[in-house]
């Protein structure tokens, strides 16, 4: 099931989606006693992030009984400045009260198909759908490091995978459509800019392409799928 939910600018964009991530963390703490959340990289969700470590909403869930996880990662150690743990880290995960044993990155620093082993190993261990999955999407339609006419959008074995990128000429680490994403229970798109405006409508609206628009392999087979996108992101629609 997919829904739109469109914000005037990015700064609305952003409190209201960490409004929406606290409320997703205490139904899953009161349901299941914690909450499995995988974060996105990129620069969309700092400002997101930023108030998640703010208060009030900073002192409005347990983080001792939240759980980090991330989509992708760049083939990169944590240090990096193309690190999405270490974005995560300075934006975020620095600032909130949350055991060092309940983040689990990627570890980029191991060579590709290692980390991605390594990362799917845990991922299968963990034995459950993550409660939500945030994700970004690029201008060209990718998601995660789902990138077109990549070899990882055609994965349906492993729930991780290094994925080469050609034009980028790099490696990256990322989750699989399936079967690890569009098993969580909630997967959140979050959009902004006039920049995704073009690309955003094909997803939504245009033909199924997933090999030229990787976002739209993502369909939950029994959770829920929110786009969370600003006005100047939602014009074509
Ligand atoms: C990454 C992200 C990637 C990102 C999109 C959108 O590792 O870069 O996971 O999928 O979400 O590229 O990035 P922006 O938010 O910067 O537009």
């Amino acid at each position: 099931m997919t829904e739109i939910r469109r914000y005037a600018d990015a700064q609305s964009l952003a409190q209201a989606s960490a409004e929406w991530v606290i409320q997703v963390a205490n139904e899953s703490i009161s349901e299941f006693g914690r909450f499995r959340i995988a974060l996105s990289g990129g620069s969309t969700p700092k400002a997101m992030h930023k108030i998640l470590a703010s208060e009030p909403l900073k002192g409005q869930v347990d983080w001792s009984k939240v759980k980090i996880y991330w989509g992708d990662e760049r083939s990169a150690p944590p240090d990096d400045e193309r690190s999405n743990y270490r974005m995560a880290m300075e934006t975020l995960l620095n600032h909130i009260p949350i055991p060092s044993e309940n983040i689990h990155r990627i570890e980029g620093e191991f060579e590709p198909e290692e980390a991605a082993t390594r990362y799917g190993r845990m991922l299968k261990a963990i034995g459950e759908p993550l409660d939500l999955i945030l994700l970004g999407m690029g201008g060209d339609g990718h998601t995660a490091s789902l990138f077109p006419h990549t070899e990882a959008l055609n994965e349906d074995k492993h729930r991780c995978v290094a994925n080469y990128v050609q034009k980028m000429d790099t490696w990256r680490i990322t989750m699989t459509a399936n079967p690890m994403i569009n098993q969580a229970r909630l997967i959140v798109f979050l959009v902004s800019g006039e920049g995704k405006a073009e690309v955003l409508d094909k997803v939504l609206n245009g033909p199924y392409q997933p090999e030229v628009y990787p976002s739209q392999l993502i369909k939950p087979v029994n959770g829920k799928v929110l786009w969370l996108v600003d006005e100047p992101a939602a014009k074509h629609l």
